[in-house]
């Protein structure tokens, strides 16, 4: 299986492209390639992360001891992100690799693309999730296809408005290779194949268009007064939604007609799951979904 790379506009869309253009033109050259430790660390499984290529791709591997994880060593407040996948070929049944944006502390925001492995021949799941304020449950499930180029596959639009969680927190970019045989293929009866171990996964594509932030806020009481301060400002109010980042720009926070149709279109044809329709678990759709 090729390189996926996976663009994400923290803000709004959520885009799996195959090839490098249209919105990610900047084309950086080998020589130009960063390196994985400019940006990131590997943050669990050490023993598991490979440097290959002078540090311009990482392999993670797992098998029945360990699995493996990076992630990035600041917290972004907005961005365009994306990383190129290759995801473990073969019998990869229920094998996870993910990639996500995730805050720290209680109360937490995610936005995850989660690769759900499968038997030979059979294909791949991906599924994304977004949590603000520490509440999930937003599932969504599609196969993906041959040609992925800058097509959007979930949209999260801010409803806050009416009640429903927006993620507005700084976030760290994480990846990781996993077991999730219990949940992750044919909900969790199709079992990791060991004798396939280990299972390995791919990365490439190091460099970060995000705008640097403090991770959380922190409250804490005032010694002579006792009422709380807020020490550090809150993400809503944060420098990282200046216009002086090209990726707040107007034409960045919704999806253009030509889109808004792919997304329509990957909605009918490669969506296998979507929690709004999901009436046995939400007998009342949640509110977002309307
Ligand atoms: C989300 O919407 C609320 C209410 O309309 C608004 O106050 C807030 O600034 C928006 N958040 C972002 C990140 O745009
Ligand atoms: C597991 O992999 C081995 C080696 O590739 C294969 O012979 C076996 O049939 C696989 N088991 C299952 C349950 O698919």
């Amino acid at each position: 299986m090729g390189y996926l790379l996976i663009l994400l506009n923290v803000l709004l869309v959520f885009l799996v492209v195959a090839e490098e253009d249209g919105i990610f033109a900047s084309g950086k050259s080998e020589e130009e390639e960063v390196v994985f430790d400019k940006n990131y660390k590997v943050i669990w499984g050490e023993d598991h992360a490979v440097s290959l290529n002078q540090g311009k791709e990482i392999q993670l591997s797992m098998d029945k001891s360990s699995g493996s994880g990076f992630g990035s060593k600041m917290s972004y407040g907005s961005g365009f992100f994306h990383l190129r996948i290759k995801v473990p070929d073969r019998d990869s049944a229920g094998v996870v690799t993910a990639y996500y944006l995730t805050s720290q502390g209680s109360r937490h925001d995610e936005l995850d693309f989660e690769f759900l492995g499968n038997r030979e021949g059979k294909p791949y799941t991906l599924q994304t999730n977004v949590f603000a304020d520490g509440k999930g449950n937003r599932e969504q499930r599609l196969y993906l296809w041959f040609y992925v180029d800058n097509i959007p596959i979930r949209v999260y639009k801010n409803k806050s408005n009416i009640g429903v969680g927006y993620p507005t927190k700084a976030m760290q970019i994480e990846a990781s290779l996993w077991d999730g045989e219990s949940w992750a293929t044919d909900g969790g009866q199709t079992k990791t194949n060991w004798s396939c171990a280990p299972f390995k996964a791919y990365f490439q594509g190091f460099d970060i268009s995000g705008c640097e932030e403090e991770e959380e806020e922190v409250v804490q009481a005032s010694n002579y007064n006792n009422t709380p301060s807020t020490l550090s400002s809150s993400s809503s109010s944060s420098h990282c939604a200046s216009d002086k980042y090209w990726w707040n720009a107007q034409r960045f926070w919704e999806l253009d007609p030509v889109r808004q149709k792919a997304y329509e279109n990957v909605k009918s044809k490669y969506f296998t799951y979507d929690y709004c329709s999901d009436k046995q678990r939400f007998p009342t759709p949640p509110l977002e979904c309307s």
